[in-house]
């Protein structure tokens, strides 16, 4: 005991029920092996950085001088509250998450007709940026749609939107060339389909769609090397599984023209990459769209979805057995630590290395709630960084590919 504890009495806290960027009303003091000393003071912001060095001292529990104990128990009860409500917002959201699509909104120019409702996404909340009647349509304004948001449409609304993507083919529109609008209309139907395919199930027609939207993006690149570099880009400001996967189809695809595989084996990898994910349907969308880190239990269900996305893919008698490296592989790491297979070397094929690296890229230049993603330079920085986990020629392939992309991603959070 120090003269600290001679002179008052604590009672222990859990540090995980002090909340990170709130004032604390009262001292907090932690104990190491001489005893207690005072971490922060009375009425100082409780920040990321305390939580790190705390965590990595190994600390588990604070404490609060006894006198404190109202203000601690009204601290507590708030922050309880605010659990609470953040917890029913989440819920909610990641409820009607499911009930929307994210569009491009580069396909809604000034001055385009539409006949569906556009939505805005902000703070877990999806509000009426454009409210159409039924049959009726509506110009888009000037400076209508806002630059930093998450653009969507009700998904009831999907075939309107699919109606509209028909009627932009040969026209012109601004910042596009023929070709890239083509491509960006058919990434647009891939998304269409693939969250299709995710809220529904696949069936041998919605893997046939795949099928033809993944030649087309393929011929449109080997014909106009530009409009690989126009659908790398992506702008989104939260997870959506479907855009994640297409995202990764159209990233391994570049990267296997760029790596010199014949068009034959582009195309089956590109099949596998576009339902690399395809399991993740069997998941709760609680565990999708968690915020914070997925506890061990959670974890163990969420490194499933690889098997389940073969089990799934197996019931598509036409999908061609190569193209299921990618699914089974796609988490996999050359040294050995990833999984569910924990390969090696060797054991992970070139379709498996080219899908792992497209995942780990848009993973962690995805945003999320509650989290900034990495600029395109830093992702990169940090696969590079991990080189012993990624085949070394592939990679420096794709570090050169995602230098010619000009992009359009957020680099701000919401
Ligand atoms: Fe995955």
């Amino acid at each position: 005991m120090n003269k600290l504890e001679e002179r008052e009495e604590f009672i222990p806290v859990d540090l995980s029920r002090l909340s990170v960027g709130i004032k604390i009303p009262f001292r907090i003091f932690v104990r190491d092996n001489t005893g207690l000393h005072q971490f922060i003071e009375k009425d100082n912001l409780f920040t990321a950085m305390h939580l790190s060095s705390l965590k990595e001292r190994g600390v588990t529990k604070v404490y609060v001088a006894l006198r404190d104990r109202g203000t601690l128990e009204g601290y507590l009860q708030e922050r309880d509250y605010d659990a609470l409500i953040q917890e029913k917002r989440l819920k909610d959201y990641v409820y009607w998450k499911e009930k929307y699509f994210k569009i491009d909104e580069a396909l809604l120019p000034t001055g385009a007709s539409i006949d569906f409702s556009i939505f805005v996404s902000d703070s877990m909340r999806f509000i009426p940026l454009l409210k159409v009647e039924e049959g009726k349509s509506v110009k888009i304004s000037e400076g209508l749609i806002p630059k930093n948001k998450d653009i969507l449409i009700k998904a009831s609304d999907i075939y309107l939107y699919e109606r509209y993507l028909k009627s932009l083919e040969g026209i012109d529109l601004p910042s596009y060339q023929t070709t890239n609008l083509e491509a960006t209309v058919a990434k647009e139907r891939a998304n269409i389909v693939m969250k299709d395919i995710f809220d529904n199930q696949i069936t041998y027609e919605k893997f046939e769609v795949v099928r033809d939207l993944t030649r087309r993006f393929i011929e449109g690149i080997l014909n106009n090397k530009y409009v690989a570099y126009n659908l790398l880009s992506l702008k989104r400001l939260d997870y959506y599984t479907y855009l994640h996967s297409v995202n990764v189809g159209v990233l391994s695809l570049g990267l296997a023209i760029t790596a010199g595989l014949s068009n034959k084996d582009v195309e089956l990898l590109a099949l596998g990459a576009m339902l690399h994910d395809i399991g993740k349907s069997t998941l709760p969308p609680e565990i999708i769209n968690k915020p914070s880190r997925l506890n061990e239990r959670e974890f163990m269900i969420y490194k499933n979805h690889v098997i389940e996305g073969k089990r799934i893919l197996e019931g598509i008698d036409r999908f061609p057995k190569v193209s299921m490296e990618p699914v089974l592989l796609h988490h996999e790491k050359l040294t050995g630590r990833g999984y569910p297979f924990r390969l090696k070397e060797d054991r992970i094929g070139v379709f498996g290395r080219i899908t792992g690296i497209a995942d780990c890229y848009d993973a962690l230049t995805t945003p999320r709630l509650n989290k900034y993603p990495l600029t395109p330079y830093n992702a990169l920085f940090i696969i590079c960084k991990e080189t012993a986990d990624y085949d070394r020629g592939l990679l420096k392939e794709f570090v050169k590919m995602m230098g010619m992309v000009k992009f359009k991603c957020p680099t701000k959070g919401k």
